[in-house]
């Protein structure tokens, strides 16, 4: 417990996972797992073996910006792809593909931060296809995907054919703690062993006495009862911010009803910036994430992500209501319509 441990991470977590995994439908084996300080790792480590300055990475808009900060590290230029109520618009990826050759595909495919947007199961398939056809690996960054309270459940794109252009990460860090760092990535052998040799000139290993922890948690059986609690405390509180929006926000605010994950994501009048109403949300002690900063190329201004997973009912109430208030004064002071003159 005490001692330097194998980089790839605690054989028996592995084993177990692996079994996890192949039990979900993802034919793995414990040489297909590495365990990573949190999902962040992983993506860090993704764009040290596959990314030179000026190559592109596919992504989502709005997507991760965890994943931009990794990636941006390696100098990687962004293709962005719209997204709806399903998820990245695959419609749109062909010629992406074709005209650039970008090295990865990165999706947050259930429950996706920010928008809260999970990718319908035909998409999945497009992607995995045009991916294959390609040869782009995708990474299917998924660590929310065990937080679903609504709707029905959609397999990963690692299980679609064999999923062995895919690469995909998860994480303790929403299901039981985000102080562990503990993570795991499921690839090819090939690309684990490059993981495994970035890793080492990184941390070596991940801590050994957490990752025992976190296996002797998980084969004590307890997990699928408190993700079951986790479920119903989350979906109660998203209903609860859902219909604090509906009586607080303005009419012409729109937003995304998640059926899993942490966040809503409330999409402002054009032309409006959630960046200019913070200092005043912030005044009235009330916090959000400016939508801005998860667009890979810019854009975005009138987008905010929320977050309703940490707050008690009184102060999610109270929060929106004084945040619609904010944003009813700021649309006050903005013109929605041209004045006559104009058109
Ligand atoms: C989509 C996504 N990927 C990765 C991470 C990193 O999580 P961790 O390093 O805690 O596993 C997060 C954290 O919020 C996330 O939302």
């Amino acid at each position: 417990m005490l001692q330097y441990n194998l980089t790839e991470g605690y054989p028996p977590l592995r084993q177990y996972l692996a079994e996890e995994l192949n039990r979900e439908g993802i034919a793995a084996h414990e040489n297909n797992i590495i365990i990573t300080t949190g999902s962040q790792q992983s993506l860090d480590l993704l764009g040290k073996i596959f990314l030179n300055p000026d190559d592109k990475v596919v992504v989502e808009n709005p997507t991760y910006v965890g994943a931009l900060q990794s990636f941006s590290a390696y100098q990687a230029q962004y293709l962005t792809i719209p997204c709806d109520d399903e998820g990245m618009r695959v419609d749109q990826l062909e010629t992406v593909l074709k005209n650039y050759k970008p090295k990865l595909i990165y999706v947050v495919s259930n429950f996706s931060n920010p928008t809260g947007v999970t990718m319908s199961r035909y998409r999945r398939e497009v992607l995995q296809q045009l991916a294959y056809q390609h040869q782009v690996p995708i990474v299917e960054d998924d660590p929310y995907g065990e937080t679903r309270y609504s709707g029905d459940h959609i397999p990963t794109i690692k299980s679609i054919d064999g999923g062995s252009g895919v690469i995909l990460q998860r994480s303790f860090s929403k299901t039981i703690a985000p102080g562990f760092r503990l993570g795991f990535t499921v690839a090819p052998t090939e690309v684990i062993n490059k993981l495994v040799a970035a890793k080492q000139s990184v941390d070596l290993q991940s801590n050994t006495f957490g990752q025992m922890v976190l296996y002797e948690y998980l084969r004590s059986g307890k997990l699928p009862a408190h993700v079951e609690k986790l479920r119903e405390v989350y979906r109660h509180r998203r209903d609860v911010m859902l219909d604090s929006m509906q009586r607080h926000f303005p009419a012409d605010a729109h937003w995304t009803v998640p059926d899993g994950g942490l966040f809503i994501w409330a999409t402002l009048p054009e032309g409006m910036s959630s960046l200019m109403l913070l200092p005043d949300a912030v005044a009235q002690k009330v916090a959000f994430i400016p939508g801005n900063a998860f667009f890979a190329n810019g854009g975005g201004d009138n987008t905010m992500r929320l977050n309703f997973s940490c707050a008690s009912d009184e102060n999610i109430v109270e929060g929106i209501k004084r945040l619609g208030g904010v944003i009813k004064r700021h649309t006050s002071q903005f013109p929605t319509a041209l004045p006559a003159f104009l058109i």
